[in-house]
């Protein structure tokens, strides 16, 4: 046995085939487990807690622990009826990736620490450019996920329209900046406000039409009604894809009032931003190339593991206005110019892992057009979801599916009782039992069930059998 740091070749094969093997059992038993097996919290802790351990364990020993205990308690957000939240189901490919990435484990700050991850992110880039229509000037860097993205796009507005706010602070600003976004923003924009020192509740909520899209009059009035209050507009935020319903917002009635009143304009496409793959979805991106920065995230629907967001910005100086750092530590000497490129210059993050490598293996892999078809495989889903829901006579919908997201609940005829409650009640059943797994949103004051279809894995035979599980866990509601 060698050394258990360094471990030998012999042994890595060794131990790669038998974590192999178990990742491979694991995705060939995706559809027949559990989407979550429940365990208390008492007896997952009792499970794996212990004492630090002072010696090593052999390997046989800790993978039946991975298999018995980590696998088998672990939402598995690779089951075809995982519809809970914004849950990519992660890709097999990127699983072996990931194993490439922690080999080599570059840390990719900067051209000279990492020269090919810093190339492939580039390359990555240019690809997301091309997929959403950005400028050749356009710039951008993946991020830990869509908060960050977030963060980075609104840290740079905050610096474009308050340039002294980042060397001297907030007081430094003559007026207190306002931001905007939907009533159905993620709530990573007011986090980002509050990060940035403008405050919660400097974002001021625009009203909703009747499918939950910005109200651009709404945002005019509020610009307005700032402008005259004393406070300096400073960024709206549009919508493509809320997490809530997947509604998209009209990009370019958004990006004119933006335009005509000097706001940054950021487009939170976190959850959306991929159905530009998806043939049926292009009209939604019109006018997405005047955005000043754009959110979005491959660790959502381009399937890939938690970990990889992205912010794209229009001009690379406002980035580097925002972020840029000098220190005698970082100092890069004698290079040529491209080779002096340094990511910590465009957002917040210092080392950053190799996020590119998955990202490119996975396009280069499946292509394009194989992704497409996913995507577009996933409204289908959504939709024949709708489909079923109103040729039924128990169920309704809350909201039109959009993209990939469905909102619904269980409204039986000449039902006295609270809506509400039961359909809460619903939600438990449903979790607990297994076979499928939603979430909830309130939509106009009313308690949704709530699914998004973001699997690859998925078909129309789930969305059946999920309207079955959720009728049965009515059932159990009622009785
Ligand atoms: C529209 C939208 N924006 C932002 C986020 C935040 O993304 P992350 O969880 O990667 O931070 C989400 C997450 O679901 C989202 O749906």
């Amino acid at each position: 046995m060698s050394d258990t740091l360094a471990l030998s070749a012999q042994d890595l094969r060794a131990f790669g085939e038998a974590v192999t093997d178990l990742v491979a059992s694991y995705y060939d038993s995706l559809a027949e487990r559990p989407v979550l097996e429940h365990a208390s919290a008492a007896a997952l802790r009792a499970a794996l807690a212990g004492p630090m351990p002072i010696e090593g364990t052999a390997l046989p020993e800790l993978l039946a622990t991975v298999r018995d205990v980590i696998l088998r308690y672990s939402r598995h957000n690779g089951h075809p009826r995982m519809f809970g939240y914004v849950a990519s189901p992660g890709a097999p490919i990127a699983a072996l990736g990931s194993m490439i990435e922690a080999a080599l484990n570059a840390n990719v700050t900067a051209w000279r620490s990492a020269p090919s991850a810093t190339e492939l992110e580039f390359v990555a880039i240019d690809w997301l450019k091309e997929m959403l229509g950005l400028s050749g000037k356009a710039t951008g860097l993946f991020v830990s996920g869509g908060s960050m993205a977030n963060f980075a796009g609104l840290a740079a507005a905050r610096s474009a329209k308050a340039p002294d706010v980042v060397r001297r602070g907030v007081a430094a600003s003559v007026r207190p900046l306002r931001l905007y976004a939907s009533e159905e923003a993620h709530f990573s924009i007011r986090k980002a406000a509050g990060m940035l020192g403008l405050g919660e509740d400097a974002v001021r909520s625009v009203k909703t039409d009747n499918r939950l899209r910005m109200d651009p009059a709404d945002l005019e009035r509020l610009v307005r009604a700032d402008l005259d209050a004393g406070y300096l507009p400073a960024a709206v935020v549009a919508n493509l894809g809320t997490v809530a319903t997947g509604a998209v917002d009209p990009i370019p009635e958004i990006a004119e009032i933006a335009h005509r009143y000097g706001l940054w304009f950021h487009i939170d496409a976190a959850y959306g931003g991929f159905a530009a793959v998806a043939p049926s979805c292009r009209h939604f991106f019109d006018g997405v190339g005047s955005a000043d920065s754009i959110a979005l995230d491959p660790h959502k629907w381009l399937y890939l593991p938690a970990g990889c967001g992205c912010v794209l910005y229009k001009d690379p100086a406002t980035a580097r206005a925002a972020f840029s750092q000098d220190a005698e530590y970082i100092r890069v000497i004698g290079r040529e110019r491209s080779e002096a490129f340094a990511f910590w210059d465009y957002g917040p993050e210092l080392s950053r892992p190799f996020r590119a490598l998955n990202f490119w293996l996975l396009f280069q892999f499946a292509g394009a057009r194989r992704l497409g078809e996913a995507v577009e495989q996933n409204i289908v889903c959504a939709r024949y979801f709708e489909q079923l829901v109103k040729e039924s006579n128990d169920f309704e919908m809350l909201a039109p599916v959009e993209l990939s997201i469905f909102c619904f609940r269980y409204a039986p005829k000449n039902f006295a009782g609270h809506l509400d409650a039961l359909n809460e009640r619903i939600l438990g059943i449903v979790q607990r039992g297994g076979s499928s797994y939603l979430s909830n949103a309130r939509i106009s004051g009313r308690f949704a069930l709530r699914g998004c279809v973001l699997n690859y894995r998925t078909t129309e035979r789930d969305m059946e059998i999920l309207l079955d599980d959720v009728r049965r866990a009515a059932a159990e509601a009622l009785a």
